[in-house]
């Protein structure tokens, strides 16, 4: 009996899953997880009893700052349309979006990281469906199993009836009870089984539609992936030391641009915003669609990754990729004078803020790419300066970013038990980042497709999403989130 309340329960509880029609391999996880949505602010890590013991001591260094590069912008620049379309010259280099010299990844966008992905997802679905498979036939024996079992008791209550014809007063009472017992059992067994597991085959058959669907999405993208990918950007002619000094020279339209810093270095492409704010804004990172992964070592996060820009059809580069430009390039942008970010960052409903810092530099190799940052002004909340709003004391300031070291996976320099390999920032938070112990933000975290996550969904329980706490707390990850930097000027 016991085993039969345990197997209805089971068929119960699958059943509500099913009618929410909600089909997707988070029902899995919805019907074997206890998923609760977490509200806390993970950020931080608290300190532990014993002789766990936190210092930020390290005085942040200031940013660079002094004498500005640029005066303010002169009040006419040459806009042209004729000398736009001059400045269109194809370059002989141009035409693959490969990196003249430096390992910067594929640089056109490809859907082979997506491939990857799906690849992926598409292994955990197909095991999903088979344990699925397993669980209905188990359904279906274990109810031929109890039929059998039904049956019996039927049996038994009828030679007991006859056993007990004449001691009918006494056992009269417990007789209604086995018989209501059964009556209930018999209904039980002969129409909400078998409605149960019909349910159960038609999400089978629907998760094995999608299956195909994905299939089908796989060889495409396999095709495409077949040839390395190229993608043909006619380069701007106009070029520059960044994307301020190219819209001085009048380049004003938003798009892949060569730059090159300095003359010890090669030039190198990057996406240069010419709107926002008046332009002249270079981008350093940039999430948009969870296209690229960002759980990587240390040498990709120095050297960049990702994919700069790719052509929407108008016959040059004005769609931005996901990338993060690279340390050592980000580095030498923000030493060369003072330099200001803007962090724009985008919820799945759509609705957007910013947080700007008018310093912002980025302390060389030798330093651990120390972030130095000077005045906020936004409406998304300091995180870098102030760390986690909803924490107060040390757990706030163990959320400031400012004057932090760069941390990957693969290189632990956190605030966080330093030396200990099983307290690592980067590797339970998902990507590289300034972690101090640990975040306030984390915008190169893991990309989580609709915004709120869970703890159970997180690979190591923390917040390891793309998250701006003062903004949407730890456990809403952003839909887009981007980092660009500009020569600081009085405007
Ligand atoms: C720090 O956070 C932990 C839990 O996250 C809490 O128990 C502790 O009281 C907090 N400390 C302070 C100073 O607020």
């Amino acid at each position: 009996m016991k085993r039969l309340l345990l197997l209805c329960l089971f068929v119960y509880g699958t059943q509500c899953t099913v009618t929410d029609t909600f089909y997707d391999y988070s029902f899995q996880e919805e019907t074997l997880g206890t998923a609760q949505p977490v509200v806390d602010p993970r950020g931080h890590r608290p300190l532990s009893k014993g002789s766990d013991h936190y210092s930020s001591s390290n005085a942040a260094p200031p940013p660079v700052s002094g004498p500005n590069r640029y005066r303010g912008r002169p009040s006419t620049t040459s806009t042209d349309e004729s000398t736009r379309e001059q400045q269109k010259v194809v370059q002989p280099d141009a035409g693959g979006c490969t990196h003249l010299s430096e390992k910067m990844g594929v640089m056109c966008p490809t859907g082979c990281e997506l491939k990857t992905n799906i690849l992926k997802q598409e292994r955990t679905v197909t095991a999903a469906v088979n344990k699925l498979k397993t669980d209905v036939n188990e359904l279906s024996k274990s109810s031929n199993t109890i039929s059998h079992y039904v049956d019996g008791l039927s049996n038994a209550l009828r030679e007991r009836q006859r056993i007990n014809q004449d001691n009918d007063n006494v056992v009269g009472q417990y007789t209604n009870d086995l018989e209501g017992q059964h009556a209930f059992v018999k209904t039980t067994v002969d129409t909400t089984f078998p409605s149960n597991i019909r349910i159960l085959q038609k999400v089978l058959e629907t998760l094995r539609d999608k299956i195909q669907k994905v299939e089908m999405a796989i060889m495409s993208q396999r095709t495409r992936c077949e040839k390395p990918c190229t993608v043909s950007c006619p380069i701007p002619v106009v070029s520059g030391k960044e994307c301020e000094d190219i819209f001085r020279k009048g380049g004003d339209s938003s798009e892949m641009y060569m730059i090159q810093p300095d003359s010890f270095f090669n030039p190198y492409k990057v996406y240069c915003d010419m709107t926002t704010q008046k332009g002249g804004w270079t981008l350093i990172q940039n999430r948009q669609d969870g296209s690229v992964d960002f759980g990587r070592r240390w040498d990709d996060y120095r050297a960049g990754f990702g994919n700069i820009a790719s052509d929407s059809g108008k016959g040059f580069c004005n769609n931005p990729g996901e990338y993060w430009l690279g340390n050592e390039k980000i580095s030498t942008l923000t030493k060369m004078g003072p330099t200001e970010v803007l962090i724009e960052m985008e919820d799945w409903k759509g609705d957007t803020v910013q947080a700007q810092y008018e310093q912002f530099t980025i302390e060389g190799h030798l330093s651990g790419y120390v972030l130095a940052t000077g005045k906020y002004s936004g409406t998304a909340g300091d995180s870098f300066l102030e760390g986690a709003s909803e924490l107060v004391g040390e757990n706030r300031t163990m959320t400031i970013h400012n004057g932090m070291m760069f941390s990957t996976y693969d290189r632990d320099n956190d605030k966080w038990i330093p030396g200990d390999p099983t307290k690592q920032c980067a590797r339970e938070d998902g990507g590289g980042w300034w972690y101090n112990r640990c975040h306030s933000s984390n915008p190169n975290g893991r990309y989580y497709w609709g915004g709120e996550y869970t703890k159970d969904m997180a690979k190591h329980g923390t917040d390891d999403g793309i998250v701006w706490m003062n903004w949407k707390g730890s456990w809403y990850s952003l839909k887009a989130i981007s980092m660009k930097i500009r020569p600081f000027f009085a405007s």
